[in-house]
């Protein structure tokens, strides 16, 4: 019997993930989306530090799981049996990839994580340090499945069928593991048939929702419609969105929220119309060190990217002026709520994050 070949679709590769048997972190190569679906099998940590920085693999959670996966080969490649000795190249490794972007913190987080283990385990050998390392890059893994799952459950009680829903940049399955955390809803709504109508907005300059969210979200089969960044308050106004969703690479104590540039107009645009703009946010990415936004390191990236970059030919004049900052910081009063895996954060959120984390203030 002859087999009807499916076509494999974006979906059908996991973003990001290391593969113990060939010692390599295994990436899609995002930057060749949406005309090609390339792999890329990576060994050394000068080639994971520039998949970070050149945005093969982008997105905060996702490149949490890269630096994991990446300080863990790098160490996996340190040949000693003296634990200090170790410990010393282990932060040199750890240092490096901390310098391939600046704005999300899971990146931080994900190395201090791994640090940790190496920390705590001095006493050991390093080969079991190594192995410890090994269960840690995968259970960073494996914990996003889950905590997206999580985000998008409490989402999903925040919406109805039917509804028009508005997202901006890529915070899907492609910025994660599994389910994106703006499009965790969307994913699980479309399980249980909720018949959502979905808006992305292109995202200039690197196009992330035109390339890679319309790419995701029409893959799975989900009703989405792609709109330049200049067209939120024309749909918002003709009252085609119920609620915003937006991911995140670092949100501060009182709730003001990095995400990518364009992020806090849409924030603006959603209050003048009335409709709701929900964070999705891994406690991850919430940082208490920093009080406001105002704290957060905002990355600027090459001009190049808004005069030439994707295109044949140059799209601007010779050496014109271009400012380009990548994110930008959506006011905590902007925000209607917080969705964590650990639940839904209002506003005052220094509270709300200091009871769900835990911390004593
Ligand atoms: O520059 P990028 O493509 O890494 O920017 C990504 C974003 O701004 C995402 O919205 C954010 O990282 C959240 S991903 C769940």
């Amino acid at each position: 019997m002859r087999m009807e070949k499916k076509e494999k679709s974006i979906l059908d590769y996991e973003t990001v993930s290391l593969d113990l048997e060939h010692h390599a972190l295994v990436i899609i190569d995002q930057t060749q989306l949406p005309g090609k679906i390339e792999m890329l099998s990576l060994t050394d940590i000068k080639d994971i530090w520039e998949a970070i920085r050149l945005l093969k693999v982008r997105g905060a959670p996702a490149i949490g799981v890269a630096a994991a996966a990446g300080i863990y080969l790098a160490a996996e490649k340190i040949h000693t049996e003296d634990t200090q000795v170790f410990y010393s190249e282990f932060q040199q490794a750890k240092k490096y990839l901390a310098t391939s972007r600046p704005t999300a913190v899971n990146l931080f987080w994900a190395l201090d994580r791994m640090e940790n283990v190496v920390r705590t385990h001095l006493t050991e050998s390093v080969a079991k340090i190594q192995s410890l390392l090994q269960k840690e890059a995968v259970r960073i893994h494996d914990e996003d499945i889950e905590v997206c799952r999580k985000i998008g459950e409490y989402a999903l009680e925040l919406v109805k069928p039917g509804d028009g829903l508005l997202t901006h940049c890529n915070a899907g399955q492609l910025a994660t593991v599994k389910y994106g955390t703006a499009t965790a809803p969307m994913y699980l709504g479309m399980e249980r048939g909720y018949d959502f109508h979905i808006f992305t907005d292109e995202t200039r300059p690197l196009l992330q929702g035109a390339r890679l969210t319309a790419s995701e979200l029409h893959a799975a089969g989900m009703d989405v419609t792609l709109i330049c960044d200049n067209m939120s308050a024309s749909v918002m106004k003709k009252g085609l969105v119920q609620a915003v969703f937006v991911g995140c690479d670092r949100v501060a104590a009182n709730g003001d929220t990095a995400n990518k540039i364009g992020t806090s107009v849409v924030a603006c645009v959603a209050k003048q119309y009335g409709v709701p703009l929900y964070v999705c946010a891994p406690t991850s990415t919430i940082d208490m060190t920093l009080e406001t936004g105002e704290e957060i390191p905002i990355e600027e990236r090459d001009p190049e990217e808004i005069t030439e970059m994707w295109y044949q030919a140059r799209m601007a004049p010779e050496s014109v002026k271009v400012y380009n900052p990548c994110f930008d910081v959506t006011d905590h009063d902007l925000i209607t709520a917080i969705i964590t895996e650990k639940g839904i954060a209002r506003p005052p959120y220094r509270q709300a994050f200091e009871k769900m984390l835990q911390v004593t203030p």
